[in-house]
């Protein structure tokens, strides 16, 4: 690469206009969406990087919709994400893992189209210990057909999102997204202050030998999931015939972002000491955008028995199970539990 080269690599905007004019892919909207989304992002990787430094650890005494205790950051980050995203003229509404209900852009600003749903701050518990975090981000076209906006609009499946992403606060702070057309990484420049494209067509392989859950809950899962990791335990003598490796990051944002690098598969799945709730990660702002993610780069997604993106959502904080990564493995775990309930049958 020649030094001239090397200087023009691309920056988000130009990659998003040249998605808007050249391949005539998005409108200008949408890219305008991206461009703050991503802005706020960026924002909110400084606020972390100050640390200890800044008033952004430690808990901020109240609870989420969810009943968890919410985080400062995760305050500061819900804040960021709507402050930059309100007046743009984008959006008409934006939904968050941190507020009870829609919040609808202001009448003192122009109303767009576009609805943006976000877990502003993505694996909480590593705050305070310093280790990698981030945003997760899903855009929704609003449906027509009626005045305003409401609830009931968010209510979609994933296979209807129009841009989905995630920014990861870790060593590097890098831009993940998907406009429907494959998977592109941008690597934020802290000198320049932009996000330069560093990789295109991201493509998860196949195969893995590699794992990721959380193994403390084990004997709380379905019998199904258990022998399926009862199988990947059991290495080359098992009926795998090839050992595995596991990794737990507890921060979904980090354990994706490593399998959009090297493959591998991720699981939260359902657990009998919550019956009535279906998994602990939500539908609409984590494995609806990341499940997009993880297709577009070739992988897949299930609940352990159905594509996540054809879900009709029932509600704004609904949960689901999680089964996503390199496409094979995420086919045998859900062969399983199909198999599983047609033997119960
Ligand atoms: P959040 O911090 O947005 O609530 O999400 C945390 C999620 C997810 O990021 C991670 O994979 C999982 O919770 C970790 O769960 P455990 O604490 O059970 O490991
Ligand atoms: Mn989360
Ligand atoms: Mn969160």
């Amino acid at each position: 690469m020649t030094r001239r080269d090397s200087l023009r690599r691309d920056s988000l905007t130009r990659y998003l206009v040249e998605k808007q004019h050249v391949d005539g892919h998005i409108p200008p909207q949408l890219r305008l969406l991206i461009e703050i989304v991503a802005r706020a992002c960026k924002r909110i990787s400084f606020a972390v990087n100050k640390g200890a430094l800044g008033e952004i650890m430690g808990n901020a005494g109240s609870e989420n919709v969810q009943g968890e205790a919410q985080k400062k950051l995760d305050i500061i980050a819900n804040e960021t994400l709507i402050e930059a995203n309100e007046w743009g003229g984008h959006l008409a509404a934006m939904a968050s893992e941190e507020m009870e209900t829609i919040y609808v852009v202001p009448n003192r600003y122009p109303q767009g189209e576009y609805l943006l749903l976000f877990d502003p701050l993505d694996g909480s518990s590593n705050i305070d210990v310093n280790v990698s975090i981030g945003t997760i981000f899903s855009v929704l076209k609003k449906p027509e057909g009626h005045p305003g906006v409401d609830q009931s609009d968010f209510l979609q499946a994933g296979c209807q999102q129009v841009a989905a992403g995630y920014c990861i606060y870790g060593p590097q702070t890098t831009l993940v997204l998907t406009v429907g057309d494959g998977v592109a990484m941008f690597t934020l420049d802290r000198e320049q202050g932009s996000f330069i494209l560093t990789e295109e067509n991201v493509r998860i392989p196949e195969d893995t030998k590699e794992f990721a859950i959380n193994m403390s809950n084990m004997r709380h899962w379905e019998a199904p999931m258990q022998r399926y990791i009862e199988e990947c335990l059991q290495g080359e003598e098992g009926v795998r015939g090839k050992n595995f490796n596991m990794r737990w990051i507890a921060s979904m944002v980090s354990d994706v972002h490593r399998i959009m690098t090297r493959g591998g598969i991720f699981m939260y799945p359902w657990d009998k000491r919550e019956p009535n709730k279906p998994g602990k990660l939500r539908l609409l702002y984590e494995a609806n955008p990341m499940g997009w993610l993880i297709e577009q780069a070739g992988g897949a997604a299930t609940n352990a028995r159905q594509r996540i993106l054809d879900i009709q959502p029932q509600a704004l904080h609904e949960r689901v199970s999680v089964v996503l990564g390199s496409k094979n493995e995420v086919e045998q775990v859900t062969r399983y539990h199909l198999e599983a309930d047609q033997a119960k049958a």
